[in-house]
């Protein structure tokens, strides 16, 4: 009986083990740049990292509160995200509160920190 139990609580350990590793290794960020880089996200034709190779032109959109892209207004990082979706991918804007939305959000503030700790780099294009 004994052995039984230390069996199954062993093999509850490895599980839970192996699903902390498989969480690491799934950060919203790495989903969110899965997402960048394919072609077909939110059923359009581009993907986001075709004009924004590597982040390009996104290292300060984590802590702006308006946009404007293409002479359009866009009041929030969701917003900006969704224009570029319809107008630049052409594909369907999501839902802003969707887990698609909050980890291509959290790939785009991840480029922020990646390019913090450098001053006088200034992002080209701006
Ligand atoms: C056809 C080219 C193109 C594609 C594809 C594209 N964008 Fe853009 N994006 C732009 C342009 C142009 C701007 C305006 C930048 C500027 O003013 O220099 C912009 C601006 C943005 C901004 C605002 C940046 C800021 O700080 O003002 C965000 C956020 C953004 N894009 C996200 C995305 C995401 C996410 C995708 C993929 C769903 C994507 N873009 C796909 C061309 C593109």
């Amino acid at each position: 009986m004994k052995m039984i139990r230390i069996a199954v609580m062993s093999m509850v350990a490895v599980g839970l083990l192996f699903s902390f590793a498989a969480a690491k290794k799934h950060l919203p960020e790495e989903r969110g740049k899965t997402l960048f880089n394919d072609t077909k996200f939110a059923g359009g034709s581009k993907a986001c990292n075709d004009c924004h190779q590597n982040g390009k032109g996104l290292e300060k959109a984590a802590d702006k509160k308006e946009f404007n892209i293409m002479g359009k207004a866009q009041k929030s990082l969701e917003e900006a995200v969704n224009f570029c979706i319809v107008n630049a991918n052409k594909g369907k804007a999501i839902d802003v509160k969707s887990d698609q939305m909050k980890d291509m959000v959290a790939y785009i503030k991840s480029m922020k920190a990646a390019t913090t700790g450098k001053p006088g780099k200034k992002a080209p294009g701006y």
